[in-house]
C-alpha cells in the first residue's frame, strides 16, 4: 500500500576545508586554554577556509556536487537549490544563484534562508514542502557557512567555538512511508544584542565606523544563549516526539545542531534517549553552523537503515528554533 507523497534524502554530500585550528592555535590568538575549551564545548578543532578567493559558494558547490554524485544525478535534472547560510558570499545575489550557476543545474531556481543555526532545518523542511507539493521532483539543500569570515579571533567568548563547512543533501519524492514526517518550527525574534551581527545591513550600513565598532562580527552572550538553546532544543524535540507517539525507544538518532556539546547532552538526557544514539562531531569541526546536522548525516550516512527514525533539532540567532521527524 502505497503512502502519501514525501521527501526522502536520497543522497547525502559534505565539504570540509583541509586547514585546521586547534584548541593550541587557539591559546595564542587569546587568553585561553585546551583544558577550558574542550570541557565547556567538546571541541578540540575547527576547519578554516583559509584561501580568499573562496567563500560559502565553493563549500556549497562541493557538498552538492558530491550529494548529486552519490545518487547518480545529473545536475539537470535538479529543480531548485535552498542554500542556508549567515555568511553568502554577497548580500546578493543569493549564494543559491551562485551555486545553481556553477553545478550546472540549469533548470533549477533557487535561493537563500536565513535562519542561523536553525538554517538546515528551514531549509529541509521548505524543500520537503516542494516535493510534497508534486510541483517538484528533485530538490537541492544546502547548509553552509564560512563563520571565519565574521569571527573576531580577538573575542574569547566567540572564537573558540565556530569553523567552516557545508553538507548537501538531495530530495526526491516517495510513497513509501519514509521521508520527512513532521517538523516543529519557531522564532521569537528581537533586536538586542545576544547572538547577532549588527553591521553590514541596511540598519548599519557599512562604513569606517561601522568597521572600526567592529560591527562586522559575531557578537554572543554565552551564558544567555546556551540557557535559552538547552530549554528551546528539548521542548521542541519532545514536542514532536508527543505529537508523532514516539517513544525514546523508537527514536535511532538524535541529530543535534552542534554548538556545545553540553547542549547536546542536556538535549538527549530531556528526551531519554541514551548517548549511543546521538550523533556529534563537534570535537573535530565546532559549530558549522547551518552545516552541522547535514554534517552529522554525512558522518553517520553508512550507519543509518531504511525506516530508521531520526530526530533532527536546532537552534540559533534570531532566536529561531526547529526539530524535524524524518524517516530515513
Ligand atoms: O549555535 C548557537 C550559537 N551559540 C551557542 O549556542 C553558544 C552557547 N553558549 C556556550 O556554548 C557557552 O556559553 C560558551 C562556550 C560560549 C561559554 O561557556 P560558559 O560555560 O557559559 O562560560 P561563561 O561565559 O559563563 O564564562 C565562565 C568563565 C568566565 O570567567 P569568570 O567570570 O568565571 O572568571 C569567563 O570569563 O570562563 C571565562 N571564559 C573563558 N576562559 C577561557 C570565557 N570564555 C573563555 C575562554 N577561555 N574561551
Amino acid at each position: 500500500m502505497s503512502s502519501a507523497l514525501k521527501a526522502r534524502i536520497v543522497s547525502v554530500g559534505h565539504y570540509l576545508p583541509d586547514d585546521k585550528l586547534t584548541n593550541a592555535d587557539l591559546e595564542k590568538l587569546v587568553e585561553t586554554n585546551d583544558e577550558w575549551i574542550r570541557t565547556r564545548t567538546g571541541i578540540s578543532e575547527r576547519r578554516i577556509l583559509k584561501d580568499p578567493e573562496k567563500a560559502t559558494s565553493y563549500m556549497a558547490v562541493e557538498a552538492a556536487k558530491e550529494a548529486l554524485q552519490a545518487a547518480n544525478v545529473d545536475p539537470e535534472s535538479v529543480n531548485a537549490v535552498i542554500v542556508a547560510t549567515v555568511t553568502p558570499d554577497y548580500m546578493f545575489p543569493a549564494t543559491a544563484c551562485l551555486v545553481q550557476k556553477r553545478l550546472g543545474a540549469v533548470n533549477a531556481f533557487g535561493y537563500d534562508i536565513l535562519a542561523a543555526c536553525s538554517g538546515f532545518v528551514y531549509a529541509l523542511s521548505t524543500g520537503a514542502m516542494m516535493i510534497e507539493s508534486g510541483r517538484y521532483k528533485r530538490v537541492l539543500v544546502i547548509g553552509a557557512d564560512k563563520m571565519s569570515s565574521i569571527i573576531d579571533y580577538t573575542d574569547r567568548a566567540t572564537c573558540i567555538i565556530f569553523g567552516d563547512g557545508a553538507g548537501a543533501v538531495l530530495l526526491e519524492g516517495t510513497t513509501d512511508g519514509t521521508g520527512v514526517m513532521d517538523f516543529i518550527q519557531r522564532c521569537d525574534g528581537d533586536e538586542d544584542e545576544l547572538l547577532c551581527m549588527k553591521g553590514g545591513g541596511s540598519r548599519y550600513p557599512s562604513s569606517h565606523a561601522t568597521v572600526e565598532a567592529r560591527m562586522h562580527y559575531i557578537t554572543q552572550d554565552g551564558k544567555t544563549v546556551f540557557k535559552k538553546a538547552t530549554e528551546a532544543m528539548a521542548d521542541i524535540s519532545l514536542e514532536i516526539m508527543e505529537r508523532n507517539q514516539l517513544a525514546p525507544g523508537d527514536v535511532a538518532w538524535l541529530v543535534p545542531h552542534q554548538a556545545n556539546q553540553r547542549i547536546i547532552d542536556a538535549t538527549a538526557r530531556r528526551m531519554g534517549v541514551g548517548n549511543d544514539k546521538v550523533m556529534s562531531n563537534i570535537q573535530f569541526y565546532g559549530n558549522t553552523t547551518a552545516a552541522t546536522i547535514p554534517l552529522c548525516l554525512y558522518d553517520w550516512k553508512d550507519k543509518l537503515q531504511r525506516g530508521d527514525n531520526l530526530i533532527l533539532s536546532a537552534f540559533g540567532g534570531g532566536f529561531t528554533a526547529g526539530s524535524l521527524y524524518l524517516k530515513w
